[in-house]
């Protein structure tokens, strides 16, 4: 089916993060980023980025200079600037070395008590300042065994995605993260994900149109390993993989990498 693709839909590339969340001494993290730009080298199958802690920004960013790794932060403050304790604006990201920054995860949401509307003032003005934006959603266990979950994704989506132009779009990639299989090494099974991804992506085009919706990476995160990454990507609507725990080894890290890259 493959080659037969409709051309003027656009090619979606797949993408991986690694998000180390509170992870790593400055020395691991330096020799992890190190590890993981020799693995990629310059090759550009595969969108790689690495999210590490925000005081280890700029010497990861050293690291994976002269290769194709990108480097995201794991969250960002909703203002541009001022009176924030404690918080780091996109604008310090941005001069920190950053592409990314992961918006919405579901510790944030869940252990932090960040809002949907906390969410989208984070996203719109990440945009504005020039980042791109791994947006996290996904259900929790109750909401996926009272099989709320499509209902879950319509509200994350649009409370997450509303009044963004066309073009802040195209700097969106969407992460769908059970909550039930964060960590817990319970992984969604590839149908569960392309059920969830199909859904998502009906609703960006409700928002957004075919052309917006179908250019979205929509990435899949909770307990991805090397070992379910190929039955994950080989989904028409999974583009890609947000990984927590096996990020943290180069050798795991790079092996999801190639699986991703072989789909
Ligand atoms: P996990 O985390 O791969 O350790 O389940 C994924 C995430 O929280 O992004």
């Amino acid at each position: 089916m493959g080659f037969f693709r409709d051309h003027s839909m656009p090619i979606r590339k797949k993408f991986v993060a690694g998000n180390w969340k509170m992870n790593t001494t400055l020395a691991e993290a330096k020799a992890l980023g190190a590890a993981v730009a020799k693995g990629v080298g310059t090759d550009s199958k595969v969108t790689v980025a690495v999210c590490p802690p925000y005081p280890w920004l700029s010497a990861v960013g050293d690291t994976i200079k002269g290769s194709s790794v990108v480097l995201g932060a794991q969250n960002v403050h909703f203002e541009k600037k001022g009176a924030f304790t404690g918080e780091v604006s996109p604008a310090m990201l941005l001069e920190a070395g950053c592409t990314y920054a992961i918006i919405g995860h579901s510790e944030r949401r869940h252990i932090l008590g960040e809002r949907e509307s906390v969410i989208n003032h984070k996203v719109h003005t990440a945009l504005e300042e020039g980042l791109h934006v791994i947006l996290c959603m996904g259900e929790t266990l109750s909401e996926r065994e009272r099989n709320l979950q499509e209902r879950v994704f319509q509200r994350q989506v649009f409370a997450a995605c509303a009044g963004l132009t066309d073009e802040q779009f195209h700097r969106i990639v969407i992460a769908y993260e059970p909550v039930w299989a964060i960590g817990t090494g319970k992984v969604a099974t590839p149908e569960q994900a392309q059920d969830a991804h199909k859904f998502v992506r009906s609703k960006l085009k409700q928002l957004y149109g075919d052309k917006i919706a179908e250019a979205t990476p929509i990435i899949y995160g909770g307990s991805v390993t090397p070992e379910n990454t190929a039955g994950l990507m080989s989904q028409p609507d999974v583009d890609g993989a947000l990984v927590g725990g096996a990020s943290l080894k180069a050798d795991s890290f790079l092996a999801i990498v190639k699986a991703a890259g072989v789909v």
